[in-house]
């Protein structure tokens, strides 16, 4: 069985982004807000290899292959910048790699990656106030439901909720 590890994006990965994430379906309903600048993933990777001081992004992977990536960025909206930042974690999967148990692994691989090698205390996550799939891996990775943001995400036409998470660090225990 082919381990899930996480591990720099390269140019391949950026080729596979776009391939599998430029559709609705591709995207998925939750996360399909039509088509966007690709070329900003390239011009990214060139700069800093998507390893930023305020946000980074990681390829997952399935042995060899690239099945997805996920993203970290700094929240600061819950205080001053310097002192109240946290992570906000996302994800996304190619769709034939969906429902087989590879995004919860993979998040808790990023939660314990961002705990470990920054000092921050809080890590969030919102997501689709119907994304069943994504709010059942943040509660088996000991997330804790905060709420609803109401009404907060132009998608599809129509405004949506948004339900956010989030896990501290003393509520965190690394993986072996
Ligand atoms: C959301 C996502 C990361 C979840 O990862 P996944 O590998 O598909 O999910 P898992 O296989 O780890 O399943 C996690 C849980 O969700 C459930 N689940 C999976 N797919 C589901 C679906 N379509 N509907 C309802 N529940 C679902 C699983 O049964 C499991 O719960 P259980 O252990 O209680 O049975 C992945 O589906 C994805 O990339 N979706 C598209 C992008 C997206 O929605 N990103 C998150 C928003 S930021």
């Amino acid at each position: 069985m082919p381990e899930l590890s996480l591990r720099k994006l390269s140019e391949r990965d950026i080729d596979l982004i776009e391939e599998n994430f430029q559709s609705f379906e591709g995207a998925s309903a939750w996360q399909w807000f039509g088509f966007w600048d690709t070329n900003k993933l390239r011009t990214r990777l060139a700069k800093d290899q998507f390893i930023g001081s305020d946000d980074g992004a990681l390829a997952v992977c399935l042995g060899e292959e690239t099945i997805g990536k996920v993203d970290w960025f700094s929240i600061t909206s819950w205080g001053r910048a310097n002192t109240s930042a946290c992570w906000e974690i996302a994800i996304g999967l190619f769709a034939q790699h969906r429902g087989r148990g590879y995004g919860t692994e993979a998040q808790r691989l990023l939660v314990d990656y961002l705990f470990a090698h920054y000092p921050r205390h809080r890590i969030q996550a919102t997501t689709a106030a119907q994304n069943i799939a994504e709010q059942r891996c943040l509660e088996k990775l000991g997330f804790s439901r905060e709420g609803l943001i109401r009404q907060s995400q132009w998608r599809d036409g129509a405004w949506h909720d948004q339900a956010i998470y989030s896990l501290l660090r003393r509520e965190h225990s690394p993986a072996d």
